[in-house]
């Protein structure tokens, strides 16, 4: 009796400790419910943005949950400008994201992505891949990074992906533009038309992010 009873005090001391190391996991069912502030935009499928040019909102379902976190603390703490999700990152707690992106991760593995096959890239494209190294960080196929905190950008909208890396070109724009050391180094070895090759090419790959429309939700 003693023994199981100290066992079980042992246990849960254990597991206390562990989600206090843990503090920001997420909880997707939590998540699901503070996504209803993020279906309006991200939730409607070729929904387009029109600043600071007009582009399809990116899609969030099946990114990795630590890049969504990762990227929601950017706009928070102001390297990523854009002002609306600046707005929205920043009535956002640390748990609060990590909800987000537990919903949003485990969302994309819930939809059939549409299947769209392997394209070579054109010899211009292949050469800004590999002047780039994309693959070193973002994985095979862009869609397998080597760390979770590292998006996936195969099959991500081209025009948002165009947006997105011309974004880290800019740095003293307080209204556009993000600053991040390792992208803004990458971004700023090209051109626009460069960057518009290696978006357009990365876009028409195969990749498991999705938008997933509010109706099909459960
Ligand atoms: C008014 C429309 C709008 C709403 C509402 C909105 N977003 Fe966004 N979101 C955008 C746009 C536009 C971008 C692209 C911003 C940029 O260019 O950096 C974006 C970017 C993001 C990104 C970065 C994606 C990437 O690939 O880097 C994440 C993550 C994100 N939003 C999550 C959320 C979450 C979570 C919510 C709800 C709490 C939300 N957004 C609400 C429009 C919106
Ligand atoms: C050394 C690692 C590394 C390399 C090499 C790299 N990236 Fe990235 N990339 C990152 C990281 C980390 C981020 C997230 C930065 C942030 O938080 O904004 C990122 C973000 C991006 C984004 C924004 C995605 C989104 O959803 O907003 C795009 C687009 C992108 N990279 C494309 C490329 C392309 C194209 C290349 C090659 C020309 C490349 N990357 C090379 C690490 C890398």
């Amino acid at each position: 009796m003693i023994k199981t009873f100290s066992t079980t005090v042992l246990a849960l001391t254990l597991g206390a400790g562990i989600n206090l190391a843990h503090a920001q996991a997420g909880n997707a069912d939590a998540g699901e419910k503070k996504a209803a502030q993020c279906i309006g935009c991200h939730g409607i499928p070729g929904y387009q943005s029109s600043f600071p040019e007009v582009h399809k909102v990116p899609m969030i379902s099946g990114q990795n949950a630590a890049y969504i976190v990762a990227s929601l603390n950017a706009y928070k703490k102001g390297d990523r400008k854009h002002p609306t999700m600046r707005g929205i990152a920043g009535s956002l707690s640390d748990q609060d994201m990590a909800d987000l992106g537990a919903f949003y991760e485990q969302q994309g593995a819930q939809v059939a992505v549409k299947a769209v096959a392997a394209r070579e890239p054109s010899p211009q494209a292949a050469a800004l891949l590999a002047k780039g190294g994309c693959a070193s960080c973002h994985g095979a196929d862009y869609n397998k990074p080597i760390d979770p905190s590292y998006p996936k950008i195969a099959g991500q909208h081209a025009d948002y992906l165009y947006v997105a890396l011309k974004a880290y070109q800019i740095e003293s724009n307080p209204q556009v533009g993000r600053s991040n050391a390792i992208m803004g180094g990458i971004a700023k070895q090209f051109t626009h038309a460069e960057l518009k090759a290696l978006a357009q090419h990365l876009g028409s790959q195969p990749g498991s992010l999705a938008t997933v429309p509010q109706s099909r939700w459960r």
